[in-house]
């Protein structure tokens, strides 16, 4: 296994993920983690990641000294590579030209890192390697016992290797795409240089995940809170494999889920796969307890509470159970962790719903906590669960309840219902759906008119909205074709007859949120 530390570079979890791609497990820890984890963890690798701080100055972070003390080999990514040389005797400084972007390095292919790997070959013989840099600073001097690895003419250090103590530095960041050969060089340093086996893989997950679950929960019962979303719906096969019947799932169904939502996660988990799920239809509850109500972040508030009450009652009734599971998947775990000193910190805003019913003395269980999406995607598919569920996209835990701008109504929440199923249906037709990362319709309640037949009629909007992203932070509408868009618009204005009039929203995130609300 390898470890991670991470100076706060936004690009950490791509470290991981290329990682456990290759087939190895590891984990990420902030910078300043105590030496006793350190010790314990066993790693046969160190890497330090890159980060926003410069290694100039008095409390910049630094890698623990003891990782240059393991014995196993240490790889230092931009920042990583920076604190490395300062931190053995060799020198970094400002750069007068910082370095942002594509670049091509000279890749001296000596190194027992980057031998052999290589994009093209200069006239002269050197070999090129085409990568991505992102840094102001530069090492100026490497410390004693290093050699030259890589170099460009404005960052003549762009790579060095001490071979005898097995520590590399690399200026550029082979974890993103970018840089063409950037798996190859993480591949050569885990497999080749830290001696790692590849065997983190999906069935592996699997029999080690059911082991683990049937010694800790032993013959305990345990409960899930099922909403139909891919990380409950995977915990809940795992869970079902692991312990069958010891396990009983809660769905709410708040009456703002999609078309016909509830009735297929009954007949994926209940009937085809026999597991014990409790359906609490609670539309009217909910219905009630937004009435009235037209700011977003108190709907959302509302939605999140009456869950809690709704799921606390379930739970309530069921005596004899002694855990609780959760979908808390690895991303979440290192977001919330983040750094003592507050430096090198990611800051991202969770708006799940919901939370731990408080009073309920239940332990914790979290089969997913070690794995990133792709990874629970891939083991929900091993686990038989349809590839369709599993790659849907994203569903916010409010639902409807934050599409249907303002008040929240189950006529709104029918209307839109409706329409939204008449589009993904046709962005499936159309083969547009995992071209998307994102598509949904908003229910907006105002009227416009509308001529049908001779007559003038006054009915509401929806817009469309689908957007094409990798993390969600920032987002670009997609740009569907005419005729599609074309296409979903008649059918739903034809087959529904309270809608007049459809949009196609063009807002890009930032600064348009991808919800409206
Ligand atoms: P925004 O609208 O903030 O959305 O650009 C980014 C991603 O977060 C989802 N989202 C939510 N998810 N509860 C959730 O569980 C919420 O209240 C919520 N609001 C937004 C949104 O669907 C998108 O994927």
């Amino acid at each position: 296994r390898i470890l991670i530390l991470d100076f706060g570079s936004q690009y950490t979890q791509l470290i991981a993920r290329r990682i456990r791609e290759i087939g190895v497990y590891c984990e990420v820890e902030p910078w300043d983690i105590e030496e006793k984890v350190i010790a314990d963890f066993g790693a046969k690798g160190v890497i330090l990641s890159g980060g926003p701080e410069t290694v100039i100055g008095d409390d910049a972070p630094v890698a623990p000294q003891m990782v240059f003390e393991l014995g196993v080999p240490v790889l230092g990514i931009c920042y990583g590579m920076q604190t490395m040389a300062e931190q053995l005797g060799g020198k970094v400084i400002h750069a007068k030209e910082h370095e942002y972007g594509y670049a091509q390095v000279r890749a001296r292919g000596h190194t027992d890192l980057l031998k052999d790997i290589e994009d093209h070959v200069t006239p002269e013989g050197h070999g090129m390697l085409d990568v991505w840099m992102s840094h102001g600073d530069r090492v100026d001097a490497m410390p004693d016992g290093f050699k030259l690895m890589a170099s460009t003419p404005n960052c003549p250090v762009a790579g060095m290797a001490n071979e005898d103590k097995r520590f590399y530095g690399i200026q550029f960041h082979p974890e993103v795409t970018h840089t063409k050969q950037g798996q190859r060089i993480i591949e050569r340093f885990i497999v080749d240089l830290c001696g790692c086996e590849k065997l983190w893989t999906t069935e592996n997950i699997i029999d080690d995940s059911v082991e683990r679950i049937r010694e800790q929960v032993g013959s305990d019962e345990v409960l899930l809170g099922l909403s139909g979303g891919v990380d409950s719906s995977v915990v809940a096969a795992l869970l079902h494999k692991a312990i069958g019947d010891q396990l009983t799932c809660v769905f709410v169904d708040h009456g703002l889920l999609r078309h016909q939502e509830g009735d297929q996660v009954m007949a994926m988990f209940a009937e085809n796969m026999g597991i014990k799920v409790i359906r609490v239809d609670a539309e009217d509850y909910f219905m009630d307890a937004l009435k009235g109500e037209a700011d977003p972040e108190k709907k959302r508030k509302i939605i999140g509470h009456s869950f809690i009450e709704i799921f606390d009652q379930e739970a309530g009734k069921l005596t004899s159970v002694k855990w609780l599971a959760q979908g808390t998947i690895y991303p979440d775990v290192i977001e919330s962790a983040g750094s003592k000193t507050g430096k090198a910190k990611v800051i991202k805003s969770h708006h799940n719903v919901g939370g731990l019913p408080e009073d309920m003395k239940l332990e914790l269980l979290e089969p997913l906590r070690e794995l990133f999406k792709d990874e629970v995607r891939k083991l929900g598919v091993a686990l038989g669960l349809p590839s369709d569920m599993v790659y849907r996209h994203p569903f916010p835990g409010p639902g409807l309840g934050v599409r249907i701008l303002g008040e929240v109504k189950k006529e709104y929440a029918d209307i839109l219902r409706l329409a939204d199923h008449i589009f993904i249906e046709e962005l499936r037709a159309a083969d547009l759906y995992d071209k998307t990362s994102q598509a949904f319709t908003v229910f907006l309640p105002v009227k416009s008119v509308g001529v049908v037949g001779d007559a003038r009629r006054y009915d509401y909007v929806v817009a469309l909205r689908a957007v094409e992203t990798i993390d969600f932070m920032t987002a670009r509408w997609a740009h569907l074709p005419y005729e599609f868009l074309e296409k979903v618009s008649n059918r739903i204005i034809n087959e529904i007859p309270r809608i007049t009039r459809v949009t196609y929203d063009i807002s890009s995130k930032p600064p348009a949120t991808i919800e409206w609300e």
